[in-house]
């Protein structure tokens, strides 16, 4: 029933490159499975080495196409695959938390998130502009110009199936270059129906192609092959590591967007109201399973009991359920390994001296559904403090000075993101200078669009995603000194 789609050829349970649908994977095919009950819903291709080798070898000759199509041309596709987004935004979002479990509500509004940024692309794609640089001699001329890279490659995770797709191959294809993405196998469905409406859009045959398969093989292909020169990489930074290690050999331009550990600080002239609302939008969103997530509440201690009472009180308020009810705010997470780590952190936080103040030991409600906690007394010993939970566990921490709170908030290598709460003005912009991430958010708890710079610092991984960054992480530059050409034959 909830499944009902008003346009069945979104769903598609086969992936797609060099224009073709592929239905048959020559390592056979992956189940995917509904997490709010286990249920298969379908299955894709796990498609082999020469099945991605064929891909590749089509995307470069999409790339030929598309780098000579004209910048136009190429926005106003960019712009019909946008439209065609929202006017599917229904059954996409359908699809979307079918097979990621998260709330219908946020579903939705992550098909306009990730259509924001083929909208941004798309006018960002005639904004490609280079430089003339006074030269050194009078007869010369320096020009430069940005270009394609070529062959694009995307691995993406499973926790935002349709954004972490769309900012990466709408700034690919906005430079001119071919993209080829690996979604998750947990969220392939939401992938393919971009692929389909990428179709629709008119994009030629091997620009935008979603091959499915094991992370192994496609991985290796990807990152072996050179003929692709470029791979961004949303995920972990152990398996971001890895990949830089097998990009090495081919020199691939790469963008690693890596593991956060975001520390949420309250400073104690923080608006607690507004500070509560920011760390519900943080860190409760897709029930804490974001890689921007706040991991870590420090909280100055004369604001502590109140902050975390309020905090305590207004999650209580959060719907626990199934993703399809309008109503519901929390959902079952991906999987068991999921609900597992966030008890292993619960239970490792209790065992160092943690007092649980809201919620229980996960694992009680059905369908992998972990209803909100809050832990107080966090400390640097606790796992939760060296490791993203990746779920709806908040744990918090007292400190004394404002000094106390930046070491605090920034003694981990990570640095995605980080947020805090303050209304002196000198202390917001002190802090905001003082705290090393890659994203800050001074007295704002919802920090991405399509506009900004999205991405990390330190072992959170390098390159940009969204901005007017975005798409020069597909370009490469060429200067070219134009010198006297002598008289005219
Ligand atoms: C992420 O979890 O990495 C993406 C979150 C976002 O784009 O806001």
């Amino acid at each position: 029933m909830s499944f009902a789609l008003n346009d069945s050829k979104l769903f598609r349970e086969a992936c797609y490159g060099n224009g073709q649908w592929i239905s048959d994977g020559n390592d056979g095919h992956i189940e995917v499975v509904n997490p709010a009950n286990g249920e298969v819903i379908g299955r894709v291709p796990s498609l082999d080495e020469g099945q991605v080798s064929a891909s590749i070898a089509a995307a470069a000759e999409g790339f030929e196409v598309w780098k000579n199509t004209s910048i136009a041309d190429r926005s106003a596709c960019l712009r019909r695959w946008f439209d065609l987004m929202h006017e599917h935004k229904e059954d996409l979002a359908r699809i979307m938390t079918l097979e990621q479990g998260k709330p219908i509500t946020e579903s939705r509004g992550e098909i306009d998130y990730a259509a924001s940024y083929i909208e941004w692309f798309a006018e960002e794609a005639k904004r490609g502009y280079g430089q003339v640089i006074p030269a050194v001699k009078p007869d010369q001329r320096i020009v430069v110009r940005p270009e394609p890279v070529g062959v694009t490659t995307a691995i993406t995770p499973w926790n935002f199936p349709a954004a972490m797709i769309t900012r990466k191959a709408a700034a690919a294809l906005a430079a001119g270059c071919s993209m080829l993405v690996k979604p998750s196998g947990n969220t392939p469905f939401s992938a393919l129906a971009l692929a389909e409406l990428g179709e629709r859009a008119g994009f030629p045959a091997g620009v935008f192609n979603v091959l499915t398969g094991s992370s192994a093989v496609v991985g290796e292909v990807f990152t072996r092959s050179g003929t692709v020169k470029k791979l961004s990489f949303t995920g972990s930074t152990e398996v971001g590591r890895k990949l830089m290690a097998m990009c090495a050999d081919n020199l691939h331009k790469l963008s690693l967007e890596l593991g956060g550990n975001a520390p949420f600080v309250v400073f104690d002239d923080a608006d607690l109201d507004l500070a509560v609302k920011g760390a519900i939008a943080a860190k409760f969103r897709n029930t804490g399973q974001t890689c921007i997530c706040p991991n870590r509440f420090l909280v100055q201690a004369a604001v502590h009991d109140e902050f975390v009472a309020k905090l305590a009180a207004a999650l209580k308020e959060l719907k626990v359920g199934d993703g399809f009810d309008e109503e519901v705010k929390q959902t079952s997470l991906i999987n068991e390994k999921a609900v597992e780590k966030v008890q292993r952190h619960y239970d490792d936080a209790l065992a160092k001296g943690g007092k649980c103040v809201l919620g229980e030991r996960p694992g009680k409600l059905p369908h992998n559904r972990v209803a909100p906690i809050v832990i107080t007394g966090l400390s640097q010993q606790m796992q939760i403090w060296q490791e993203e939970t990746f779920g709806p566990m908040a744990p918090v921490m007292k400190f004394d000075s404002e000094q106390d709170g930046i070491d605090a908030a920034n003694a981990t290598p990570f640095g995605l993101a980080a947020y805090f709460y303050a209304s002196n003005s000198d202390r917001v912009w002190r802090v905001s200078e003082a705290l090393q991430a890659g994203m800050v958010g001074a007295n704002e708890g919802a920090i991405s669009n399509a506009m900004a710079p999205f991405g990390g610092i330190d072992q959170s991984g390098f390159g940009r995603e969204g901005g007017r960054e975005g798409m020069a992480e597909y370009q490469q530059l060429k200067y070219v000194c134009f010198g006297e050409s002598g008289p005219a034959a």
